[in-house]
């Protein structure tokens, strides 16, 4: 049950959510709730193309409709200087099609009216003439030398964006050669979309006689938003404030800068009033970062008796039309190179491809950690295969090839150096936990009476908290993360942090880490995020970050809080500040029993009764750079059992172990596992955005693009293995994604091993229930 937010030394306990009240009665204020005076409304002209020229736009007839205030299109940005906008992945997009479109869904032209059915009927009144070209899906076929150059804007006239390698080639090349045993499998890691509850939307409000931009946004990285517009617009950062309202939903798609908000803001530049553009769900799928799309081979080689040697991974990332993935600089494929999981490899060489076709851009989303979903999906996938062509039980290759805790901290052969980690402690209480040996039995005797019943594992490491500023930055701006820490008079509390939650709990668990540190309550506490004319600078909330950074800041921020609460609680106790003792909630003197004060009466003293050479005020900011970053993991195991008829896969149980270092609020953790699995379990089953010959996205909508409901989800065991980070101020790992990172491979593992007595090494996702029942049908099963 979770508990007041009154307690004193709140760490690790499950306080109730303090934003739960707010968003369970349904008063969380969201981007579309902002509404003020003559605020006009815009919407966005499509592309129904995947590929053509555009020969002429004409939009007269909408400008001469009811209410339209303004029309815009790639011809009126580019004399703004606004046609083309950066990428996070060091590409341009175009913001409205100037001459071409690349995509099915691509941004043409833009309609500003006095409401949003106006903007919407305006629309139809833009005629556009498109000379259809030639497109191009697969992305094996856009590296083929005749195929038709999509980006005419870049040098290269090449659909192959860049090529990207890890690893020692020579050494894997040389384990590969004498090595007993090799296995390979191609796997596809499919398109899917993060689709949150809230599309993306923002306000811009430029202000005429002040120059000042408002920009309401839904982001989950309001200063980098700030920065790039800046950079874009030409108006001076300090005279645009950036607000990010309540999140409905981020999972990565919140992260980038979109055609739309560019749009909104040129139409308030030119208006000088205020323009708000809300997507519609099918803009969101079909036209904002997409996650996935990696097609990838693995090979590992290995002794006969399952000791891993080396791994070696190729892989075509089909980037879409843009390079617009929210990558740090210097790791454009993300952090993919994590593949080597949690196993022991001698070598391994990984390389990337970065292809563009005519899809909708984007790439990292959808709670990934920078690519590491596709990277433990491959490895925990291939580990399957491995086990399975050798006959070993799967839980005993993988003890067999585990990083062994005495290896921590651990160098990986392509570079990373995990912090901490018990793999084998987490397997072993999954496997206890789960009668993994009952369930293997109760397995044979189905198998014998010509069941389908599957145990799937996956033990995955995850590599969260970017990042170290020698290796991290994204546009050149380093990924540290940020606190400030101003108590008042009271003894009450205001926090800002650099970061933007979306519904992980942050006002209560950062609330929590400071309370802790100043020996207050959560509820002495207040946690502001997403404006950026109060927050300090951060990089923003996405692939768990939050946590290893903002985390750290908060609690290093209070330590220089109390740091100088202490000089004033000796000048109150009337020692010296060598002889002041702090034991968690109040400060003492040494060998004075009985004369204490708590950090509320410093708190008041700060502002009324400061001792000389002590600066008035009780408050701190902290900049955390981390050292390394924080490497959670997991032991996941998923039994299912298929239904011969019609292929239908029933997850009975699944069991996820987890290990995220010291753990903040046990509740909110165990939420945030529960929200992973159900979209892991998504990914798995249901989800996919497939293109048809000619572009034509095939699932812009949730008839097609499907969102499990509680009534699909199956019931989510937990536990946990607590293995602090050792250089995290407060030993805490990142969690938010684990359970996304690790899932996915845990059902593909167990309907393949139910599938394994007819020979079935490998299945796609989605694991629809067509496609096993194919497979059943193949093998006579249900003719
Ligand atoms: O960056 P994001 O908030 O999405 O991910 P995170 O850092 O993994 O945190 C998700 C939520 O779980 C936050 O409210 C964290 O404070 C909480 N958490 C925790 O209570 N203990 C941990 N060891 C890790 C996260």
């Amino acid at each position: 049950m979770a508990l007041q937010q009154t307690e004193l030394r709140p760490m690790g306990k499950s306080i109730a959510r303090k934003e739960d009240p707010r968003f369970l009665r349904g008063k969380g204020r969201y981007v579309d709730d902002v509404i003020l005076p003559n605020m006009l409304y815009m919407a966005i002209l499509r592309s129904p193309y995947a590929h053509a020229r555009i020969r002429r736009i004409d939009t007269s007839a909408a400008l001469a409709a009811p209410g339209v205030k303004l029309v815009l299109t790639g011809e009126d940005l580019a004399k703004m200087n606004l046609a083309w906008m950066p990428t996070l992945n060091g590409d341009q997009q175009m913001v409205l099609a100037v001459d071409k479109v690349l995509f099915q869904y691509q941004e043409v032209a833009a309609v500003v009216a006095e409401t949003r059915a106006q903007a919407e009927d305006a629309l139809q009144l833009i005629e556009v003439d498109y000379e259809p070209l030639p497109v191009v899906v697969d992305p094996f076929k856009a590296l083929e030398p005749d195929a038709p150059i999509l980006r005419e804007d870049r040098e290269k006239k090449s659909n192959h964006i860049w090529h990207w390698e890890s690893g020692d080639r020579e050494e894997t090349e040389n384990v590969f050669r004498d090595a007993p045993v090799v296995v390979k499998q191609d796997v596809r890691f499919q398109r899917v979309h993060p689709s949150p509850l809230e599309p993306c939307g923002c306000v811009a409000d430029y202000n005429t006689a002040t120059g000042r931009l408002t920009f309401y946004v839904t982001s989950q990285a309001p200063h980098v938003h700030r920065t790039v517009i800046a950079m874009l617009s030409g108006i001076p950062e300090h005279q645009i404030r950036v607000i990010s309202p309540d999140v409905g939903g981020g999972f990565g798609n919140k992260v980038g800068v979109y055609p739309g908000y560019v749009v909104a803001v040129a139409a308030s530049l030119k208006l000088g009033v205020l323009v708000k553009w809300i997507e519609t769900r099918t803009e969101n799928i079909a036209s904002t970062s997409f996650a996935r799309d990696f097609h990838m081979t693995c090979e590992i080689a290995a002794r006969e008796d399952g000791r891993v040697l080396g791994l070696r991974v190729k892989t075509i990332a089909d980037h879409g039309a843009f390079d617009a993935a929210a990558n740090p600089t210097k790791f454009p494929a993300g952090l993919f190179n994590i593949v080597t999981g949690s196993y022991d490899f001698k070598a391994a060489f990984v390389e990337v491809d970065a292809v563009y076709t005519n899809k909708a851009p984007g790439g990292v989303a959808y709670r990934c950690s920078f690519r590491v979903t596709e990277a433990a999906y491959l490895i925990e996938r291939t580990m399957d295969v491995l086990a399975q062509r050798l006959k070993i039980d799967p839980a005993e290759l993988r003890f067999r090839n585990f990083i062994r805790k005495d290896q921590f901290p651990y160098k990986s052969p392509t570079g990373w150096v995990y912090d901490s980690g018990d793999y084998e402690k987490t397997l072993k209480l999954a496997l206890e936990r789960i009668g993994y040996d009952e369930l293997r039995k109760e397995q044979a005797e189905k198998r014998a009476r010509g069941e389908f019943m599957g145990i799937g594992i996956s033990t995955f490491t995850e590599i969260v908290g970017g990042g170290p500023k020698n290796t991290f930055d994204i546009l050149g701006i380093k990924m540290f993360d940020s606190a400030e820490i101003r108590v008042h008079p009271t003894g009450k509390v205001i926090a800002r942090l650099g970061v933007r939650h979306q519904g992980q709990g942050h006002e209560t668990t950062f609330a929590q880490i400071i309370a802790e540190e100043l020996g207050l309550s959560a509820d002495d506490v207040l946690i502001e995020e997403g404006d950026t004319d109060t927050a300090p600078y951060g990089l923003g909330t996405y692939a768990s970050r939050s946590t290893p950074t903002a985390g750290a800041a908060a609690a290093l921020c209070a330590r220089r809080i109390r740091e100088k609460a202490r000089k004033i609680a000796a000048h109150l106790l009337e020692v010296g500040e060598d002889d002041v003792v702090w034991d968690g909630t109040a400060f003492s003197a040494k060998g004075l029993p009985g004369k204490s004060v708590t950090m509320k009466d410093v708190a008041f003293a700060a502002y009324t009764d400061v001792p000389d050479g002590v600066e008035p005020g009780l408050e701190a900011t902290y900049y955390y750079d981390p050292p390394n970053l924080t490497f959670p993991h997991g032991a996941y195991i998923a039994v299912v059992d298929i239904d011969k008829g019609t292929g239908a896969v029933k997850v009975r149980r699944f069991l996820a172990v987890d290990d995220c270092g010291n753990v903040i609020n046990p509740m909110i953790v165990e939420g945030q596992v529960h929200g992973g699995l159900t979209e892991g379990f998504a990914i798995a089953f249901m989800q996919d955005i497939p293109y048809d010959s000619n572009g034509n996205c095939l699932a812009p909508n949730w008839m097609d693009y499907l969102v499990p409901t509680a009534l699909d989800t199956p019931h989510w065991e937990t536990d946990r293995t607590v293995t602090p980070s050792p250089h995290h101020p407060i030993g805490a790992k990142g969690v938010g994604e684990s359970p996304n990172v690790g899932s996915p491979a845990a059902f593909v593992n167990a309907v393949v091993d139910a599938l394994s007595p007819l020979g079935v090494e490998h299945i796609d996702m989605p694991l629809y229930p067509w496609k096993i029942w194919k497979i059943l049908r193949e093998h006579g099963i249900n003719e």
